[in-house]
């Protein structure tokens, strides 16, 4: 198993086994492919990692600890770490990877940034970074998601950045990566900064990179802890930016398993859900080979969950591959249980998790059990936006 993924994953092509690659336009044909060929030559090389670690360390606040939650442990009856992404500045792991973009970004000469956003999160860690570099900045927003997420909306105006507001479709994720990507095939001059691991290839590469900063703190910090691997890494899921990269570092630990939480919404039965890695099906989606929620005519269709970063019907094709060879077991946890879960680590920790990572905690509490196992949980953000909704 360990070699059949480093082996799909190394791959400059973006393949993952038979997901990934790159179907766009000509338009931004030979533009993805100067992009991942600058990727490759210039994020490994020391004055690119010394900048970005560099500014991980001192304007992200990494490392973020990883937590020993003894009531919730307690509680659930297996000893629980968190890793902290909620402690980053703007609120979430999403800005470890908008500052690893907008540093080749920089290097590229961009003018203007890009970018999607569902829950605001990307859109707030984008628009930090465009201010931080002095660029300007442009994020797409599903209609619907700029009413439920208000206060990310709110701070991405602050920064400056200009709201562009979607209203086709269902006004979620789904849409305003098309019409970011709408925008992008018309403008290709501009750096599309994408958000998740996602979309065509080198982002889900690129992505993943930068977000494995995460895997790579943790592994050390719970074996300062433990002495030990964990038995469990868990997750929430919505494109698989913070799960791919707190899972990269154990993917080659056979011993160490990986769950991840997708949005059930109000349940795997019912149409009204987001949970791709269950449900969808093999198509090449928003870019890329992947799995897409589709209807019987196999056309992709929308996507439903209370948390409106998961509310996306694609999924990343790492995910895709990883769930093709049994490395990761996906779960749907439904917006109940997660309800449940941002008001029990509310109750027991007194950390308010994003809406979205409580369907992480929600799939530990429900997978350990009194099984005293050591387990991480990817506390991927905080709550302060979904505090007024819930
Ligand atoms: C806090 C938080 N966690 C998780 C996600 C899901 O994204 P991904 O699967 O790319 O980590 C989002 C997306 O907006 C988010 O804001």
């Amino acid at each position: 198993m360990t070699t059949q993924t480093q082996q799909h994953t190394d791959n400059k092509q973006g393949y993952f086994g038979e997901f990934g690659g790159a179907f766009v336009p000509p338009v931004l044909e030979s533009k993805l492919k100067n992009l991942s060929d600058f990727f490759y030559k210039t994020a490994f090389t020391k004055d690119f990692e010394e900048e970005f670690i560099h500014l991980l360390k001192t304007y992200v606040g990494r490392p973020s600890p990883l937590y020993y939650a003894k009531r919730l442990s307690e509680h659930i009856g297996s000893k629980i770490y968190l890793k902290r992404e909620d402690l980053n500045h703007t609120g979430a792991h999403k800005i470890n990877n908008t500052i690893g973009q907008i540093l080749l970004a920089k290097r590229l000469g961009a003018t203007q940034i890009l970018a999607e956003t569902g829950a605001g999160q990307h859109g707030v860690a984008t628009a930090t970074a465009a201010a931080l570099f002095g660029i300007k900045c442009k994020i797409f927003m599903g209609a619907e998601d700029i009413k439920r997420q208000t206060l990310n909306v709110d701070k991405m105006k602050l920064l400056g950045a200009e709201i562009v507001t979607v209203n086709q479709g269902q006004g979620t994720l789904k849409d305003a990566v098309d019409a970011a990507l709408g925008y992008y095939i018309e403008h290709p001059d501009a750096y599309y900064l994408l958000g998740s691991a996602v979309g065509p290839h080198p982002y889900p590469t690129m992505v993943a990179h930068f977000q494995s900063i995460i895997g790579k703190e943790a592994k050390k910090q719970i074996i300062e802890a433990e002495g030990k691997l964990p038995d469990s890494v868990i997750a929430c899921i919505g494109g698989g930016s913070n799960a791919i990269g707190i899972f990269k570092e154990f993917i080659p630990e056979e011993n160490v398993k990986l769950f991840a939480a997708e949005g059930a919404g109000e349940g795997l039965e019912t149409k009204r859900t987001a949970a791709t890695l269950n449900l969808g099906i093999n198509m090449v989606f928003q870019g890329a080979n992947s799995l897409c929620l589709a209807d019987d005519k196999g056309n992709p269709i929308g996507s439903y969950s209370v948390a409106a970063g998961l509310d996306y019907p694609g999924i990343g094709p790492e995910h895709a591959y990883l769930k093709e060879i049994g490395r990761v077991d996906y779960h749907g946890i439904t917006d109940d249980e997660a309800i449940a879960a941002f008001k029990l680590l509310s109750e027991k920790e007194g950390i308010i998790p994003a809406i979205e990572s409580s369907h992480a905690v929600a799939l530990a509490a429900k997978l350990f059990k009194d099984k005293n196992e050591t387990v991480i949980i990817n506390l991927s953000g905080r709550g302060d936006k979904d505090v007024e909704r819930m």
